[in-house]
Order: C-alpha cells, then structure tokens, then sequence
C-alpha cells in the first residue's frame, strides 16, 4: 500500500527560522527523516550549516542559510536560496525567537532596546517572513505555516515580559493572517510549547528552576524538544488542511485551555 499523502512530508519544502539550534534544530533533524528538503534558516550561520551538514551525511536534504529573520533583505535572501535550491516552499516554521539569552528580570529594569528588539525578532520577523513566503505559496495554490507561541501566554509566566507579550502577538497574527490567505490555499497556524529542555534553556536555567518545570503538569515529567515534533508536523501536512487560525497547546498537560 502507498503512503498516506495526508502524513505524507516526502520532497517537501520547509524552511525552519532558528533551525541551527536547540528545538529548530530538532526541528530540522525530524523533517528530514521524514523525507522533506529542509531549509535550516538562522542567524548563527555556522549553526545552521551544522546541521545541515549532519543532515546530508545521514542521507537527508537540507540547506543551512544564515538568515536574520528581522532584516528584510537576509529574509528575501534566505527565500530566493530556498527556490533556488529546491523551486518550491511548502511549509514555513516560524520558530527562530530572542529568549535564552534574555535575562529574567522585572519589567522595571527592562532596556527599552531590548524591548525593542525582541519585538523585532519575535513578531517583526514573523511578518518579514510571511511576507516573503507567502506570494510564492500562493502562486502554488497551497502552503503551510506554523507559528511558534509559548504557553508563556496562557499561564502568565513573569520576568520576562517582552518575550511573553511577543508571543501573545504571534496567536492575534496566527488568527488575522488566517483570514487573509485561507482562500489561497495556505493555512496558518501557532503551537504554545510549555517549558522546554532545548540546550539553551539548560544552559540559562538554574537547578531549581529546572526541576520546578515538571511541576503541575498531568504527564509528571520534563518536556523534550521531540515532544513538540509531532504536532509540528500534524499542521505542516495535508492532514491538517481543513484547520487554520488555531493555536495548540503542547506543555504535557499544565495549561488545559
Ligand atoms: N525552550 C522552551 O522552553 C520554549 C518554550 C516555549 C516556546 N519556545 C519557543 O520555541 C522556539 C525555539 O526555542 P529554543 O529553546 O530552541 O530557543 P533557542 O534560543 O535555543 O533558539 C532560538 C534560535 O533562534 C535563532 N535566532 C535568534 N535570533 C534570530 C534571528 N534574528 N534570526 C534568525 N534566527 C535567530 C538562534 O540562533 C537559535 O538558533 C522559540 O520560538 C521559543 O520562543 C521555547
């Protein structure tokens, strides 16, 4: 029996912002398993090309681009690689975002340019790359879109207010730009992922903060970046083709909205 072309991401597309670390990277790994040419997207170009070259000598496809999801000509750069590449975009992961290296502090002793810049990264940058993304899945007649929010937003995590408003922004944008392009074919939707062992959280966390993340959630244990690859994947395939605008909380279990 063939694949279920509803699951089936084989020769696809995807461009993954933020792919040359931590859960874009797994990101990236767990596309090209699954048969897609991979475009890994990030501003830490060595990063990115690490992982591409660990892709390829597994076997996979993927491209490892330094991009800068808040400047308007490294994303049109990024894109024209990716069509040159591989002629197509089928699937845009919107996940490259400013966190790990953020402080956590009170949003008194927030700088205004560090206000300003995760606003850039985090919310400008998904525009940057819609915009560019999208006249190309249009003239394709479809596309998928997966906008990375955190479950920051429904359970109020303090201390790092920029990151947790940005992340609001992401759901009102998911939702807006669903109206705007349904009819073109192309669907757009958020995951929230609750706190995550990504190699920079590890790093950036203290002991205690770590083992108070498992706290409160149903499934009793930490969550892992390969936690969040399937629903990832469920709305970057034709199986989720009839759902856009929606947002889907991935925390084992915490924030049951
Ligand atoms: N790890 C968590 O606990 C958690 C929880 C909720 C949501 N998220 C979200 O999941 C996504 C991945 O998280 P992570 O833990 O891997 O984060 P991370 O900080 O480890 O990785 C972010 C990636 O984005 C890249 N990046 C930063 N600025 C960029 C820019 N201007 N242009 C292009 N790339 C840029 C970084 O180089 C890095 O590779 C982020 O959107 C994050 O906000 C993470």
């Amino acid at each position: 029996m063939p694949p279920n072309p509803r699951f089936d991401l084989t020769g696809q597309s995807v461009i993954i912002t933020g792919g040359g670390k931590g859960i874009g990277k797994v990101y990236a790994r767990e596309f090209a398993r699954a048969g897609a040419r991979v475009v890994a997207a990030d501003i830490d170009g060595d990063a990115a090309r690490d992982v591409a070259a660990e892709i390829v000598s597994e076997g996979g496809t993927c491209l490892g681009v330094t991009t800068d999801v808040s400047d308007a000509a490294s994303v049109e750069a990024m894109v024209a690689a990716t069509l040159g590449a591989f002629g197509r975009i089928d699937v845009l992961i919107n996940n490259a975002s400013l966190m790990s290296t953020l402080p956590r502090r009170s949003f008194l002793e927030i700088p205004e340019e560090e206000w300003d810049r995760v606003m850039s990264v985090n919310l400008k940058g998904l525009f940057l790359c819609c915009r560019s993304v999208v006249p190309h899945m249009r003239d394709q007649g479809r596309g998928k879109i997966v906008n990375i929010s955190s479950s920051r937003v429904w359970e109020g995590v303090p201390n790092r207010l920029h990151y947790t408003t940005s992340k609001a922004g992401v759901i009102g944008f998911t939702r807006a730009m669903a109206h705007e392009v349904g009819a073109m074919g192309i669907t757009v939707n958020a995951v929230t992922p609750g706190y995550t062992l990504s190699e920079s959280q590890v790093t950036s966390s203290t002991g205690n903060y770590l083992a108070a993340q498992a706290e409160g959630r149903a499934m009793g244990r930490p969550q892992h970046p390969e936690d969040l690859v399937g629903t990832v994947m469920f709305l970057s395939c034709p199986a989720s083709d009839y759902m856009t605008g929606q947002t889907i909380n991935v925390d084992g279990g915490k924030a049951m909205h």
